[in-house]
């Protein structure tokens, strides 16, 4: 969401603008275009310099700066932009801002902009309890302005801690993210904008006794991927997963499970959904009886014997809910032979609309790997994609779903 997107950042001045200069990486490395404001009370804090140096940009320090004036630059800091975030929003910011004073630059644009702002406050706690903030923060909640934060923790004076310290610059560029998607998917520039999609990724873990499950190699990259895929794309994305060890995609609900079954309720609870796409590699089958206890060698050399139990099918279950299954449901199938034979029988006998057949043999460096090869197997015939990164084949099935369900 924010690959091509440009951002001005206001850093006022709090002892977190140290943080803004990750923050300007963050949202850099998600690709975003970032144009720093800086106040005069931020550069007492961190340098012009070092701001320019991260943001690759020139930085905006000065209302009347003569080269950027003499077309009127503050009104164009505050119109040629998708957002501007402010970070941190220092409680004199935000106090200036409620009151409409414009004595700086950046409240100037702040005043001047049509964009939408998202402030991530930062101050100490007594500051931002103190009746007039909280009436500044509502003032500006009123008119549009979103925030981030702050959250709670130790303050850099020692000794004080509460609610006040700015938000981590990840869930700052996930606050980004989403408030842009809001816009787009408001203006109706996103195909998937009002749907919802669930997803299902990782493996499942099968209890044999407190200690012991039974599990694959799934890492969860592929599901992961079609869940960030489908949020960018402006659905409300909804990720059923098994146990990884992924970053959780930014703006997204997660519903982290361990076992088939409960991977199988915790989709159904989650039904209605316009598009789901079960990518998970559920366990076949788990042990009939899990132990309550661990398991112990008896002594005698031999082996416990495991009875095994067929797992719930779930991609099979919703492919024949008579009410709630959803208009497009699209399976995956994780295969060492027959790829597109089995892919079709599994078609069939699931109820799917499309299954994504991958060959999973060990050679492939599939499963765990960051790239996938995969067959788009449905009624209509079989399609072979080239060898992708697994975000653009999330990419691409993603924008494949999005036209089917529009028509
Ligand atoms: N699937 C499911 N629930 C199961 C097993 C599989 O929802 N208990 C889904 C997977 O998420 C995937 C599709 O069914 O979308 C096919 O999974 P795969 O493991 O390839 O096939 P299986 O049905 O398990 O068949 P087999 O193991 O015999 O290949």
């Amino acid at each position: 969401m924010l690959s091509g997107r440009e951002i001005v950042l206001i850093i006022s001045g709090g002892i977190a603008a140290y943080k803004s200069l990750d923050l300007i990486r963050r949202l850099k490395e998600r690709g975003a275009r970032v144009i720093p404001i800086m106040t005069a009370g931020a550069q007492e804090f961190v340098t012009p310099l070092a701001v320019g140096a991260l943001s690759a940009e020139k930085v905006f320090t000065s209302l009347f700066d003569r080269e950027a004036e003499h077309d009127v630059g503050h009104i164009r800091l505050a119109r040629d932009h998708d957002l501007v975030l402010i970070a941190p929003a220092t409680a004199n910011l935000l106090a200036k801002m409620a009151h409409g004073i414009a004595d700086d630059l950046a409240t100037a644009v702040l005043l001047a902009t049509d964009k939408p702002v998202l402030a991530a406050p930062a101050m100490n706690p007594k500051m931002w309890q103190d009746p007039a903030t909280l009436r500044n923060v509502e003032t500006l909640e009123e008119r549009g302005i979103r925030f981030v934060g702050p959250a709670s923790g130790e303050m850099a004076e020692k000794g004080e801690a509460g609610i006040g310290r700015m938000s981590e610059p990840l869930e700052i560029a996930a606050a980004a993210s989403a408030v842009l998607k809001d816009v787009a998917v408001r203006e109706g520039r996103l195909p998937l904008g009002g749907k919802h999609v669930l997803i299902t990724s990782g493996p499942t873990h099968e209890p044999i006794d407190p200690v012991r499950y039974i599990a694959n190699r799934s890492s969860g990259k592929q599901g992961h991927a079609l869940a960030a895929a489908a949020c960018d794309a402006g659905a409300r994305v909804t990720l059923v997963s098994g146990p990884v060890d992924l970053p959780d995609p930014d703006n997204v609900e997660i519903v982290r499970v361990e076992s088939a079954s409960e991977m199988l309720s915790a989709v159904e609870n989650r039904l209605p959904a316009d598009i789901a796409i079960m990518a998970a590699a559920v366990a076949d089958w788990r042990v009939a009886s899990e132990g309550a206890q661990k398991i112990k060698k008896d002594g005698s050399g031999k082996p416990p014997t495991l009875e095994l139990v067929e797992n719930p099918d779930i991609l099979a279950t919703i492919g024949h809910h008579e009410i709630l299954r959803p208009k497009l449901l699209i399976g995956f199938a994780a295969e060492t032979q027959n790829l597109v034979d089995n892919a079709r029988s599994k078609l069939e006998r699931k109820n799917a609309d499309w299954i994504i057949a991958n060959d999973v043999s060990p050679e492939t460096g599939i499963m765990g790997g960051d790239a996938n090869t995969v067959r788009l197997v449905s009624r209509s015939g079989v399609e072979d994609w080239p060898e992708m990164d697994k975000y653009d084949v999330a990419r691409e099935i993603i924008a494949r779903a999005a036209a089917e369900l529009n028509g």
